[in-house]
């Protein structure tokens, strides 16, 4: 199994051990990237990814080795510590690079037979938007299967986390990690996904942006075939 890890942070705190002991359980192939450690440009709003192609960004070249990572990954993680309710703001700035890849835009084939897991940390309060900030580009890539894991650690650190809660986190560690390997292989996006990408293939055909429709014409979607088939 080949895991991507994209931590929203630099340090190895209390959000990186729990996406790494999940990696762990799930054993196989890790590739972890730290952000902005790795990747910590912001989008210029050019345009030229939606309007031309992705290559005329201009991190292109720097982004090029986490698109691969991403598309090689059977398991995707995104992981990020809560900061202001949300997830930090290195990961957004990634994923503001991939704006091109929404479903609306031009999805990758292999996101809707992957699957991605939102980790966040907080001290109190606010995983449920921060996860979301995560899954919402997951979903939107077309990511077959996405699950968000959201804990309190009630700490600013790792070492502040007690023995009983990560007694607990562990549980819900390998909970997870059991349905994830359960549908390794198997994964076929849900109604949700498919009933969005259905819209998008009538704005599609109807005509949209030039890039796009021609994407969409160039992989068939227009007709029968689909990505997840
Ligand atoms: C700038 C900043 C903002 C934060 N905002 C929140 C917050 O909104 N809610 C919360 O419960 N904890 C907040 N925290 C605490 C962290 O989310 C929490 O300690 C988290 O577990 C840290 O993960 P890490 O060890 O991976 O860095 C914030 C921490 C920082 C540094």
């Amino acid at each position: 199994m080949n895991i991507t890890i994209l931590h929203g942070q630099s340090h190895q705190g209390s959000t990186c051990r729990v996406a790494r002991q999940l990696a762990e359980r799930l054993g196989g192939t890790v590739t972890e990237f730290f952000l902005p450690r790795d990747f910590g440009q912001f989008c210029t709003g050019c345009t030229a990814c939606f309007m031309a192609a992705e290559e005329k960004c201009p991190h292109y070249e720097r982004l090029a080795p986490i698109t691969r990572a991403i598309d090689g990954a059977d398991v995707l993680t995104f992981a990020s510590p809560v900061y202001v309710y949300h997830a930090t703001g290195a990961m957004k700035a990634l994923l503001g690079h991939y704006g091109y890849r929404w479903m609306v835009h031009r999805p990758s084939q292999g996101m809707f037979r992957k699957q991605a897991v939102c980790v966040s940390t907080a001290a109190g309060a606010g995983t449920r938007s921060a996860n979301r900030d995560m899954a919402d580009s997951a979903f939107f890539w077309g990511v077959g299967k996405i699950y968000r894991l959201g804990i309190g650690v009630a700490a600013t650190s790792w070492d502040g986390v007690s023995e009983k809660k990560k007694a607990k986190i562990q549980k819900k560690i390998d909970a997870l990690a059991r349905r994830i390997r359960g549908r390794a292989g198997e994964v076929k996006p849900g109604l949700k996904t498919k009933a969005f990408f259905a819209v998008m293939r009538m704005i599609h055909k109807r005509g949209w942006n030039e890039t796009d429709d021609r994407y969409w014409q160039e992989m068939g979607w227009l007709g029968k075939a689909r990505p997840w088939k």
